[in-house]
């Protein structure tokens, strides 16, 4: 049987704040992972290899088990759906918020609110859930300069400081979830590889345990 374990991390800002825990758990890269136009590292330990993808990747490469484990922020999660997917660990990293948000003081008017987000799904359940009829509009990125140019009432995005949001003159409106980085693992993994995922769950639970 298979016994290697492919772990697939988010890159970008989650990754910076990933690779510590890791290296708290007992797993750190062969080599610098910044340096490295590689996107598959071999790690301290023979039977685990790290993948470096795209962090709205993470959760289909879990799901399909190409990757056995994979860190992912709640956002994605909800995003994506959790079909084929456990979530045993919350790794309490890159916290933030998701919410709605629109221009400072400005009411949104219209019967049908037009709503520019990448969250689309998260966005269409959560305005069906309010009762409110909305046209969702998908963005990739930038979403604060939507309301800006007149191309929507509100978004829904990621807030943390909330720095985006005044520098564009916005403002939070309500949440829609708390987000925080997530250990997920693929379903079948957790069953066929228990005995191998299992301490590595635990010695990942041990390292968030320790910095609370
Ligand atoms: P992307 O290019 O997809 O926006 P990021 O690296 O910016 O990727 O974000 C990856 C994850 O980090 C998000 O899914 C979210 O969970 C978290 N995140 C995003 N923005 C912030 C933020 N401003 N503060 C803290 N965490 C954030
Ligand atoms: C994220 C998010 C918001 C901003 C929120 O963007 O999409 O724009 O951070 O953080 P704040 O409340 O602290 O300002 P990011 O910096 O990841 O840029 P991106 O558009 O490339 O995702
Ligand atoms: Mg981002």
């Amino acid at each position: 049987m298979n016994k290697q374990l492919i772990v697939a991390l988010s890159k970008g800002r989650i990754l910076d704040e990933t690779l510590p825990l890791l290296a708290d758990a007992g797993i750190e890269p062969a080599e610098d992972l910044g340096k490295s136009r590689k996107l598959l590292f071999d790690t301290n330990l023979p039977d685990v290899k790290l993948v470096v993808i795209r962090a709205t990747d993470v959760p289909t490469y879990v799901q399909l088990g190409a990757a056995d484990l994979g860190v992912a922020g709640k956002d994605v999660l909800l995003e994506h759906g959790a079909e084929g997917l456990y979530e045993p660990l919350d790794l309490e990293i890159a916290g933030c918020k998701l919410m709605t948000a629109g221009v400072k003081g400005a009411e949104p008017a219209r019967a049908r609110r037009r709503v520019a987000t990448k969250f689309v799904n998260v966005a269409r359940r959560y305005y069906a859930e309010q009762g409110i009829q909305a046209e969702v509009i998908k963005l990739y990125g930038a979403m604060e300069l939507a309301p800006l140019m007149n191309l929507a009432d509100e978004i829904v995005d990621i807030v943390d400081t909330g720095n985006t949001l005044r520098a564009n003159g916005m403002e939070p409106r309500e949440l829609i979830a708390s987000i925080s980085t997530r250990l997920v693992v693929n379903k079948a993994a957790m069953t066929m590889k228990h005995e191998h995922l299992k301490p590595l769950i635990e010695r990942l639970r041990a390292a968030v345990a320790k910095r609370r």
